[in-house]
C-alpha cells in the first residue's frame, strides 16, 4: 500500500471527489436566483460536511477567510476524522456571481497537498499569466503582450489571430485589452472565474490559449496547483492596492513586490486537484438535476498516480425510486 511520509495510508484522489460534487449540487440549486451568499453558503456547508467524513488530518491553508471572518473552512481549520496529513486549499464556489446570475463558468474546487505543499497566501490581488503545456517555459510575465502572443503563436503552430486570450472583464484591464487587440489575438472577456479560465487554457481542445490579468491571489495558488497537474505554467506577482495590504504581505515575508511567483512558491507539492462544474463552461458541464437525482461533471487531477480523470457521475437521491439511467 502507498503511504505518506508519516506512514499513514494514502486517501486516494477519487475519495475527495464527493467534496466538490456535493458542493456543486448544493450551490447549483441557486442558479439565477440572485443570491450569491446563499449559493456560496450552500457550497461551503456541503464541502465541509464531506471533508468531515474523510480519514485525513487536514489543515485549511486557503479557505473562506480568517477564523474571525469565516465560521467554516477558515484558514487554520482542521478537517477530517484523522489520518493522512495534508494541507487543503478550497474555493467551494468559484464564481459566486456567476451562479447568482445564471452565467457560465462556475466551479467548485479543492486542492489537497503535502504538509507545507501549498502557499498560504494573503488574500489580495495578484497579476497572473497562465499557459498550457505547449507554452510552458516559453513565457515571461514581464514581456509585452505582443511578444508573448508571438511566442504563443509559434508554440501552437498558428497565427496570432487564431489564438484566444481570456481576460476578466474589469476596468483595470483596459490597457491590457488594448494591447491584445493591437497584437491581433481574439479575446474572451469573462465576468468572473479566473481559476476556471486558467484551467481551460491548460487543457487542449477548449479553444482557450492564454489567461492573463489581475485576479485574486488565493485563486492564483489554486490555479498553480491545477496547472502543475495539467503540465501548464503560471507566473504571478502580488498586486497590493493599499499600505495595509503591503504590510500584510510583509507579515507573510513578501517584501519584494517584483517577485515572480511560480509553481515552486505557490504550490510546491500538491497531491490532487479536484473540480466539479457548477454551471456550464468550456471545460466542465454544470450540474443537471432530474426528478430523483443529479448529474455532475468533474476533473480529478492526481499527481500521485499521474492521471487526469474526467468523471461524469449520476447521483441518485433515493434507493427506492430509481428511473432509467441515461447515457
Ligand atoms: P468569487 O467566486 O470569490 O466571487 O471570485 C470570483 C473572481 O472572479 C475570481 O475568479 C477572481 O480571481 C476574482 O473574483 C477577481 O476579483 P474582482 O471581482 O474583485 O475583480
Amino acid at each position: 500500500m502507498t503511504t505518506t511520509p508519516a506512514d499513514t495510508p494514502i486517501v486516494p484522489a477519487v475519495d475527495f471527489l464527493k467534496v466538490t460534487e456535493q458542493a456543486a449540487i448544493a450551490s447549483a440549486r441557486w442558479l439565477g436566483r440572485g443570491d450569491n451568499n446563499a449559493a456560496d453558503g450552500a457550497a461551503v456547508d456541503a464541502m465541509r460536511e464531506e471533508f468531515g467524513k474523510l480519514p485525513i488530518s487536514g489543515t485549511v491553508v486557503i479557505g473562506e477567510g480568517e477564523k474571525d471572518e469565516a465560521p467554516e473552512l477558515y484558514v487554520g481549520e482542521s478537517l477530517g476524522t484523522g489520518g493522512m496529513p495534508c494541507e487543503i486549499a478550497v474555493d467551494p464556489l468559484e464564481g459566486t456571481d456567476l451562479v447568482a446570475r445564471g452565467d457560465a463558468g462556475a466551479i467548485s474546487i479543492c486542492v489537497v497537498g503535502a504538509p507545507g505543499g501549498i502557499m498560504s497566501a494573503p488574500d489580495m490581488y495578484m497579476r497572473k499569466i497562465c499557459v498550457g503545456a505547449s507554452a510552458k517555459g516559453r513565457i515571461n510575465i514581464d514581456d509585452p503582450m505582443e511578444a508573448t502572443l508571438d511566442v504563443l503563436a509559434r508554440c501552437y503552430d498558428r497565427r496570432i489571430r487564431d489564438l484566444t486570450v481570456v481576460v476578466l472583464d474589469r476596468p483595470r484591464h483596459g490597457k491590457l485589452i488594448e494591447e491584445i487587440r493591437a497584437a491581433g489575438a481574439r479575446i474572451r472577456l469573462i465576468p468572473d472565474g479566473d481559476i476556471t479560465a486558467s484551467m481551460s487554457v491548460g487543457v487542449r481542445g477548449t479553444g482557450d490559449h492564454l489567461y492573463v490579468g489581475i485576479g485574486g491571489s488565493t485563486e492564483g495558488v489554486i490555479t498553480a496547483a491545477a496547472l502543475e497537474c495539467l503540465g501548464g505554467e503560471i507566473q504571478a506577482k502580488m498586486w497590493p492596492r493599499t499600505d495595509e495590504e503591503t504590510s500584510k504581505l510583509a507579515d507573510f515575508g513578501i517584501t519584494d513586490l517584483d517577485t515572480n511567483f511560480g509553481h515552486a512558491e505557490l504550490a510546491p507539492k500538491p497531491y490532487y486537484v479536484i473540480a466539479t462544474g457548477v454551471t456550464d463552461g468550456n471545460l466542465l458541464q454544470g450540474v443537471r438535476y432530474f426528478a430523483d437525482g443529479a448529474r455532475t461533471h468533474s476533473i480529478v487531477m492526481d499527481l500521485m498516480s499521474n492521471t487526469v480523470q474526467f468523471i461524469d457521475t449520476v447521483h441518485l437521491f433515493s434507493r427506492t425510486i430509481i428511473r432509467e439511467i441515461r447515457l
